[in-house]
């Protein structure tokens, strides 16, 4: 008698083990019940979370956010290990994500939508990557005080006619390294590092601010052209801050390298983090955002140009005029960081 009960508590308990062990597995591989993708994300626009939902009533799955400052979330990540919760990570500059994949935080992935939306040169060459939006880095110029016509190339900028007129960010900042990063593979290192010198020569005063503060300072006078990304003069034209937006009307944008090497471009993209519980799921994700649907509402979101080559840009990006970019993989911009960084301390680039 005593046997028997042993033997119905130790089925009782095994069952209640299997069970806890089936939800638990179940709970981890995204199963029916709950099919969920986590992301994490640089990007907190209310367009975005439009199109979650979107997301989420097509296939089912549940889009956790978390929110966070780029370098932040890549930290998080590192830090979390395979512990993490995130499947996908969304951050800007092709050079950020290189980085995140040499610290061994994404994998690659197989897709066929993901190769057919993303051109090849605006992801990585393992897959580990994809470009989601694309961005300019240009010449912003005073309405006022020049004339278009003066303006042709980056190199340019090193002219003499130009000392004490430009305004550029510190060299700290990762556009600024993934813009030398594209002269080093475009024009080698010396031509690079003489173009780095060159502008520091010219510059109005030591980098200081953001990209929007330097176009704030060419309207208050201090120097005449800002290097800055093209989302960022969207951004103050459509501010809240009535101040921002009449800064925005005293300056214009010009494309740069147009008869010679391009204007060089930038991205924000996603990849999918190496110890993704929910895969599939993240792939899916990462695909719909790539997608003609979404392309223009996830990009116009923050003012920049679709990725998908047949998703056009906003009225705004199309009254700029289509230029001509950087012929180069935006794989470099990651592999010329580490030299980008030695020339700008080489020549005292702030
Ligand atoms: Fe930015």
């Amino acid at each position: 008698m005593k046997k028997k009960l042993l033997l119905t508590f130790l089925t009782v308990a095994f069952s209640i083990v299997l069970l806890v062990g089936c939800t638990t597995k179940q709970e981890s591989t995204g199963g029916n019940e709950e099919k969920v993708v986590n992301v994490y994300t640089s990007r907190h626009y209310d367009a975005d979370k439009e199109l979650y939902k979107l997301f989420t009533e097509e296939t089912g799955i549940k889009v956790n956010v978390v929110e966070g400052k780029d370098d932040e979330l890549i930290e998080r990540l590192d830090r979390e290990g395979e512990d993490t919760e995130a499947d996908v990570l969304i951050v800007a500059d092709a050079g950020r994500l290189h980085r995140a994949k040499s610290q061994d935080l994404l994998q690659s992935v197989e897709s066929e939508v993901l190769n057919k939306n993303v051109p090849e040169n605006l992801r990585d060459k393992d897959n580990s990557w994809y470009g989601l939006t694309k961005r300019g880095r240009v010449i912003v110029y005073s309405k006022d005080r020049v004339n278009p016509s003066e303006l042709s190339t980056y190199e340019d900028l090193t002219n003499p006619k130009w000392k004490g007129k430009i305004l550029v960010r510190s060299s700290s900042n990762t556009y600024n390294q993934s813009l030398l990063a594209s002269f080093i593979e475009i024009n080698g290192e010396d031509k690079a590092k003489e173009w780095a010198k060159g502008l520091v020569d010219n510059m109005a005063r030591e980098p200081e601010g953001n990209d929007r503060d330097q176009a704030k300072a060419v309207v208050a006078g201090e120097g005449d052209i800002a290097i800055m990304n093209t989302y960022y003069l969207g951004k103050l034209l459509n501010s809240s801050d009535p101040e921002e937006v009449k800064v925005g009307e005293q300056v214009s944008v010009f494309f740069p390298n147009q008869d010679t090497t391009g204007t060089h471009i930038n991205i924000s993209g996603a990849g999918v983090t190496k110890d993704a519980n929910n895969k599939e799921n993240a792939v899916k994700f990462i695909e719909f955002l790539s997608q003609e649907k979404a392309q223009s509402v996830f990009a116009e979101a923050n003012y920049e140009y679709p990725v998908n080559p047949n998703v056009e840009p906003s009225e705004l990006l199309k009254s700029w005029g289509e230029f001509k970019t950087q012929d180069i993989s935006l794989n470099k911009l990651g592999e010329n960081n580490k030299r980008a960084v030695e020339i700008f301390n080489e020549i005292s680039w702030k």
